[in-house]
């Protein structure tokens, strides 16, 4: 793996650092407030071209590698983890999934729209009773000729009333198991389906999660995505891509709490000193450091195999499973270095703790990472 980021790394960084510092940070207590959904901010993300970075120009993507995205996402998660996750499901599970298997038809149809942030896509597999276990499809997709029918509940979706594009896992034949699974590109406003009222978050209070309801919906068949019973497989190849993504947010969460932390502590008097001089946070600061260092590292591997075509399977769930948990306990830790302070809005790290926890849950939980990881390190 090369260590040095080149040119073009380097001003994707640098222009989503600012766009993070100058469009982000001034509403984001209020949006977090209030679940207010950055409809704005996602406008601009899309004028500039962080809502279809790897998708290449001919679709109105950004032609960029996997390691420019987890920089852009790195830094956008620092201030605002709500807009990098509406981001990362657009990215990586609909557009990237769209480009590598969709077909010409749905590319100009969707695609197009999606990477511009004309509309937004959400990606539907999680159902009440099958989150981990994602075999295990209630939701129907009947072969009815030249249409499917679709029926169930899905549930936690990200962009879920805000999204004009749903790809959504179904199974059609339950007898062939895994492999009688489906994906279908379902739109806004197809008839029978609804979603539900917005799930009250503890975290990324900002993106938009709601359940969907599908009752006798209509999709023609040139809606689905691969060969009948690819779903299982597209689902399980857009997630180890989202994994990386997902990683990156943690790591950004985590870098956020860190800034914060060590600008506070350098600021801070305890004692007749900053508190930066005292070992006790000191300590907390080097831990800090040294796993964010870690956890970049893992986002930028896991990337640089994407971007090799090598297999990132592993090395996808190795930086979720890791950079999460840095997440975590790195946004604790801020809290407890800002003290009284931190357990208030105004300072911004009780914001990122409550994100944090997110990143250990969803695209697989930290168990799920290591079911992956064992299965690879085993096989
Ligand atoms: N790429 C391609 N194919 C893959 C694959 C991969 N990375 N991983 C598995 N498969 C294939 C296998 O080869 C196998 O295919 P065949 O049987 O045809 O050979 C098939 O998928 C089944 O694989 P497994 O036997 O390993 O399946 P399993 O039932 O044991 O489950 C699992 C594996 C890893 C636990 C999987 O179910 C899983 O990832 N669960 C978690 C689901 C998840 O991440 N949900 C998150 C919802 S989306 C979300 O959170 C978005 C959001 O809001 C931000």
């Amino acid at each position: 793996m090369d260590f040095q980021l080149t040119e073009e790394q380097l001003a994707v960084q640098a222009a989503a650092r600012d766009f993070a510092q100058n469009e982000l940070w001034a509403g984001v207590i209020e949006r977090d407030e209030h679940q207010k959904f950055p409809a704005e901010q996602i406008k601009k993300m899309g004028e500039l071209g962080f809502l279809g970075m790897m998708v290449s120009a001919e679709y109105g993507g950004g032609g960029m590698d996997t390691v420019s995205y987890v920089l852009a996402m790195e830094e956008i998660s620092k201030v605002d983890a709500s807009c990098s996750v509406i981001m990362s499901v657009n990215n990586s599970l609909v557009c990237w999934g769209l480009e590598k298997y969709g077909t010409e038809e749905q590319k100009q149809k969707y695609l197009t729209r999606l990477t511009t942030g004309e509309i937004i896509g959400a990606f539907a597999l999680s159902e009440p009773e099958a989150g981990s276990d994602a075999t295990s499809q209630s939701t129907t997709a009947e072969d009815k000729g030249d249409y499917y029918l679709l029926n169930g509940t899905k549930n936690w979706i990200t962009n879920g009333t805000t999204a004009s594009v749903y790809l959504v896992v179904a199974q059609t034949n339950p007898e062939l198991k895994h492999r009688g699974i489906n994906v279908l590109i379902v739109e806004k406003g197809m008839e029978g389906f609804q979603t539900g009222p917005k799930e009250n978050k503890l975290g990324i209070r900002g993106s938009d999660t709601c359940s969907l309801l599908f009752n006798d919906v209509k999709v023609p068949k040139e809606n689905r995505i691969g060969d009948d019973g690819f779903g299982f497989k597209f689902a399980m190849q857009v997630l180890a891509g989202g994994r990386i993504g997902i990683a990156a947010q943690a790591l950004g969460i985590a870098s956020g709490a860190y800034e914060l932390s060590l600008k506070y502590a350098k600021e801070r008097k305890a004692f007749g000193v900053p508190i930066s001089q005292h070992q006790a946070i000191q300590f907390k600061l080097a831990d800090m450091a040294t796993n964010i260092d870690a956890a970049r590292l893992l986002c930028l591997q896991a990337a640089h195999d994407k971007d090799a075509h090598q297999d990132y399977a592993k090395s996808g769930a190795m930086a979720k499973l890791f950079a999460s948990k840095t997440a975590m306990d790195t946004a604790v830790e801020a809290v407890q270095i800002h003290g009284g302070y931190g357990f208030v809005k105004e300072y911004h790290v009780e914001r990122l703790m409550r994100d944090a926890k997110i990143t250990q849950i969803y695209e697989g939980t930290s168990e799920i990472q290591k079911i992956v990881i064992s299965r690879e390190i085993l096989k």
